[in-house]
């Protein structure tokens, strides 16, 4: 489809300078510059309206927002062992199907245009996904004891056929990786196993780390060592890593972490929530590590809004920090923008809007009460902005989002069948 976004205010661009944006196919082909020949098919009137990259969910489970507001207020090993785990196993395909449809709704309307996710149910998110035409990098989450284990051995086959079975849905604009779940539910042989695996498939990881001080304390009781020298002497930071939370770190870990091939997903709302601190996201930047931004599913925080996510991360890093330098409008921006897109990849295909790169783009609507007076629109996103000025959302040159209107869910039914499936909790 050929969209043109007529005058409009790009993010990068100083006060009062606007711009036209062409897009042909998937991609951004032109700024102020018509491509030969082009045609727009839809044209969108900018002239009230802020232009930038859609942010990247780097840790989420989609399918989870059926959980939303179900379990709160509980200790962390109580709310997921005791509450989430056991409605998980009861749980069937087509509500997680809804679960995933449900969170990419709210993040198309908040302005997430690519997710991380780690789930439970084979094909649901792909389809979901092409579905809503949403992007995204999906992982099976993995648990399990060893090479052996019958039940270790079949997630481990669910997350390769699923990438066989996107491969005949190309309208799904999605890339995977492997996701063990986490160090504390995956045995060691295991997680050796799955860094074979993914060096063998050339498939990045996708892992929960360091999250609790129960984690970290009992990785250097059983293994002498910290959670990321851990998972980094079993072969898992070998490629590509999307590391979530990595709350607790020491210096050693700084340095391991530094890799250019490794993201750290920080998730102030979860950590917060779940009573698990507060990562040290700012000593993390400084120290040269990718750090990106994550919501991590509903019933942890319980929204999968980036831009109340990135709110909240600037306020704890500088609040926590004592420090009301901690962390900068702008640098929050860069991590929940350019911090996911290099976690999955795509650091020179998307991410800022430049002839060539994948027209991933969200449109703001600049006369919103709280975004006036317009002094600094870096400050506006990050301290003032609830996520629901985003009008409008464009993925792989597709129209998702015009006017606050999905055009590709239905929404009523959406929350029909949401209704239908927590009915039974
Ligand atoms: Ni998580």
């Amino acid at each position: 489809m050929n969209i043109l976004i007529k005058n409009v205010h790009l993010l990068e661009d100083e006060r009062g300078v606007r711009k036209d944006i062409y897009i042909a196919g998937s991609r951004i082909a032109g700024i102020d510059q018509a491509p030969e020949g082009f045609k727009a098919e839809v044209t969108i009137d900018g002239s009230s309206s802020l232009c930038m990259p859609g942010l990247v969910n780097a840790h989420t489970h989609a399918y989870m927002s059926v959980f939303r507001n179900y379990a709160d207020d509980l200790p962390f090993e109580e709310w997921l062992f005791g509450k989430i785990d056991p409605l998980e196993s009861r749980m069937t395909a087509e509500q997680a199907y809804w679960g995933n449809m449900l969170s990419i709704t709210e993040m198309l309307r908040t302005g997430t245009t690519c997710f991380v996710d780690m789930h439970m149910f084979p094909e649901m998110c792909v389809k979901a996904c092409a579905d809503s035409g949403i992007r995204a990098l999906i992982t099976r989450g993995l648990v399990g004891s060893d090479r052996h284990d019958e039940g270790g051995l079949r997630r481990l086959r669910e997350a390769l056929d699923e990438i066989d079975y996107a491969a005949d849905v190309p309208e799904a604009h999605v890339t995977f990786g492997l996701g063990p779940h986490a160090i504390y539910t995956c045995g060691e042989d295991y997680l050796k196993f799955i860094a074979e695996t993914a060096a063998e498939r050339g498939l990045p990881i996708h892992m929960h780390l360091s999250e609790t001080q129960n984690e970290f304390d009992s990785c250097l009781r059983e293994h002498g060592m910290s959670p990321a020298a851990y998972v980094q002497r079993l072969g898992l930071l070998e490629g590509p890593a999307i590391l979530a939370h990595c709350v607790y770190l020491t210096d050693e870990d700084m340095e391991i972490l530094k890799a250019p091939a490794i993201s750290v997903v920080t998730n102030p709302a979860s950590n917060m929530k779940l009573g698990n601190g507060f990562a040290p996201a700012t000593r993390m930047l400084r120290e040269g590590i990718n750090v990106c931004l994550g919501t991590d599913g509903a019933s942890s925080n319980n929204a999968l809004n980036m831009f109340r996510e990135l709110g909240l991360l600037t306020l704890t890093q500088k609040g926590a920090g004592l420090d009301s330098l901690a962390m900068t409008a702008p640098e929050t921006l860069q991590i929940a923008v350019e911090g996911g897109y290099r976690a999955i990849g795509l650091a020179d295909e998307a991410g800022c809007i430049e002839p060539g790169r994948l027209a991933d783009l969200i449109l703001l609507d600049e006369e919103a009460p709280n975004f006036q007076p317009k002094h600094n629109w870096k400050a506006a996103l990050a301290y003032s902005s609830t996520g629901y000025e985003v009008t409008d959302s464009i993925v792989h040159g597709k129209l998702l989002m015009r006017n606050r209107e999905l055009l590709t869910i239905d929404e009523e039914r959406v929350n029909y069948e949401i209704a239908r499936a927590v009915s039974h909790f």
